[in-house]
């Protein structure tokens, strides 16, 4: 069951369209990558979620409640952290969660410890958050997160600023809660730092959704390209499509499934084509992204 669903989302902001008829959804368990260069709307989408910002146009139910009907059911499912988490400095990472616990009614100091241990702050958890590394205070912002059982957690670029080790702890953090039925939104503008572990990727731009995909569909993508050594790629350039590319005298990439390789590699070879190596590459999410979207400019 879809514990998101966002149609035809559509913002204005005085006569600017920021978001235009967005949309996507998020199941139980599954992990959303929200990709897009700096003003592609990536915030905007998660504040009209959080209903932090009014929508012109569109529908957006959490868990099956549509957000302007029933806001406060709808709410109560979602745990996120917009642009950074709110923490106090000056108390420890446990006073933090006490303090936004008794937010809520009723949270046992047994959820909060639980949490602790899941987001893998035990040992730290009562030093003061200024001694805190930004990767544990990522961490703490998603226990903060947690604290109300959501069943769906947005963190809106979590990875800003985190080293390669930082990154691979949340990687396995979100993998861990999206494996307890959690449905996760994740906004980055780096697709390598989230291809690994996500289902989903939707791309925006220009506050419009240029792309959304499985995961599965983009590597089956990825194994597509070959690199091919010849001795002179002027002898081939009438074998190629538009999408391949003579990168230069001996080297050149098609783009082929599995089968139509073996063909092709054939065909050249009869042809009395010599082939040196033909090596497998994988495209990058990025690539694919700025094939797409015609770079990464801002309009
Ligand atoms: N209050 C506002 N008034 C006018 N324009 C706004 C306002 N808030 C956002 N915008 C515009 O909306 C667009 C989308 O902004 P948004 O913050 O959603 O982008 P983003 O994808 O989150 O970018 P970033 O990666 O930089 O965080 C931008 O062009 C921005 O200038
Ligand atoms: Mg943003």
């Amino acid at each position: 069951m879809n514990i998101l669903k966002v149609e035809n989302l559509t913002k204005k902001i005085g006569s600017k369209t920021i978001l235009n008829k967005v949309g996507f959804e998020i199941n139980e368990g599954e992990i959303l990558a929200f990709i897009g260069p700096n003003g592609a709307g990536k915030t905007t989408t998660i504040k009209c979620i959080l209903g932090l910002q009014k929508i012109n146009d569109g529908y957006i139910s959490i868990n099956g409640y549509d957000i302007k009907k029933d806001f406060i059911k709808a709410i109560e499912y979602v745990g996120c952290i917009v642009e950074s988490p709110d923490v106090y400095m000056y108390l420890s990472g446990y006073e933090n969660l006490k303090l936004q616990a008794s937010l809520y009614k009723n949270i046992p100091k047994e959820n909060i410890d639980n949490i602790v241990n899941l987001v893998g702050l035990d040992k730290r958890i009562h030093d003061k958050v200024s001694k805190y590394s930004l990767g544990m205070k990522q961490r703490l912002g998603i226990a903060i997160a947690l604290l109300n059982s959501p069943k769906l957690l947005i963190l809106d670029e979590p990875t800003n600023g985190l080293d390669p080790e930082g990154i691979k702890e949340l990687r396995d953090l979100l993998k861990k809660l999206a494996k307890e039925g959690i449905g996760i939104l994740i906004s980055s503008h780096n697709l390598s730092e989230l291809e690994s572990f996500c289902n989903k990727v939707c791309i925006i731009q220009n506050g419009k959704i240029i792309e959304e995909n499985s995961i599965n569909n983009i590597k089956t993508l990825k194994e597509n390209k070959y690199k091919i050594k010849v001795s002179n790629t002027k002898k081939i350039t009438k074998y190629l499509t538009k999408e391949d590319q003579i990168i230069d005298d001996n080297y050149f990439i098609v783009i082929k499934d599995e089968d139509s390789i073996a063909e092709f590699i054939k065909k050249l070879v009869l042809k009395d084509i010599l082939i040196y190596e033909v090596t497998k590459e994988t495209i990058s999410l990025e690539e694919i992204y700025i094939n797409k979207a015609g770079g990464n400019k801002i309009d």
